[in-house]
């Protein structure tokens, strides 16, 4: 893991889009996507920069289930608003979280990663250490499925909704294994409730109950952290 320590979160993202540069000028075509606050001002500097996705494939990593796009509580409303309606994509891919067969959306799912590898991927991580929506204790080579919420999840994600009771209790999230595929994985962490999380991600044991420990096992990571979030790194 390549750890980048900068003073904030408008710092982090610039040296974030510098690598999005880099990686799109060696060819980069599909971009797996997250969402949650860590990434905002990243996509501010995507939406403010001349790069040109109309030739590019997005892949989000995760979905609530019950809410459609139109829903401005689900993640696709949230890409839409953040990045979606300023810079044009050849093709933007979530689940659907809608779907009557959830079974066979996360196989249908599957198949467009298959179908689209992910060349550069942006993550995000929760306070217990989940990337996408995949929470402590799922396991480490499983594809997307469809996610019981913890507890913990439920109640950092309340804020977006009008109460607690409001948050889906499920989602559909990419898996482990996908997220591991992708070529280069850039983590970015702000502020110092992910500081825990971040200590254990890169210096921790490689452990299902820490999800993103599994990221010390991926040859091209790098993690961009501010001063909160890296403080308790050695
Ligand atoms: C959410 C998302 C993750 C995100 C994480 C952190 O539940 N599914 O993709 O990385 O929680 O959110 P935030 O960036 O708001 O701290």
């Amino acid at each position: 893991m390549k750890i980048i320590k900068v003073k904030n979160q408008l710092e982090g993202a610039k040296v974030g889009l510098d690598i999005l540069k880099s990686q799109i000028a060696a060819g980069a075509k599909t971009f797996g996507l997250a969402t949650g606050s860590t990434p905002v001002e990243f996509y501010n500097q995507i939406i403010n920069s001349d790069i040109d996705f109309s030739d590019k494939t997005s892949i989000n990593l995760d979905e609530y289930v019950g809410l459609d796009g139109s829903d401005e509580q689900s993640y696709r409303y949230f890409m839409s608003q953040h990045l979606f309606n300023e810079k044009p994509f050849k093709e933007n891919f979530l689940p659907d979280g809608k779907a009557a067969d959830l079974e066979a959306e996360t196989k249908h799912y599957d198949a467009i990663i298959d179908a689209h590898p992910i060349d550069f991927q942006i993550l995000g991580i929760g306070h217990n250490g989940h990337i996408g929506f995949n929470e402590p204790g799922t396991p480490f080579d499983i594809t997307t499925h469809v996610v019981d919420l913890t507890e913990s999840t439920i109640k950092a994600n309340a804020r977006y909704f009008e109460c607690e009771a409001d948050v889906p209790k499920k989602a559909v999230s990419m898996g482990i294994a996908s997220i591991m595929k992708s070529k280069t994985i850039v983590l970015m962490a702000w502020g110092e409730g992910k500081s825990e999380a971040i200590k254990a991600m890169v210096e921790g044991e490689i452990t299902e109950s820490m999800p993103a420990s599994i990221l010390q096992k991926h040859d091209d990571v790098i993690v961009i952290v501010d001063e909160a979030a890296a403080k308790l790194l050695k």
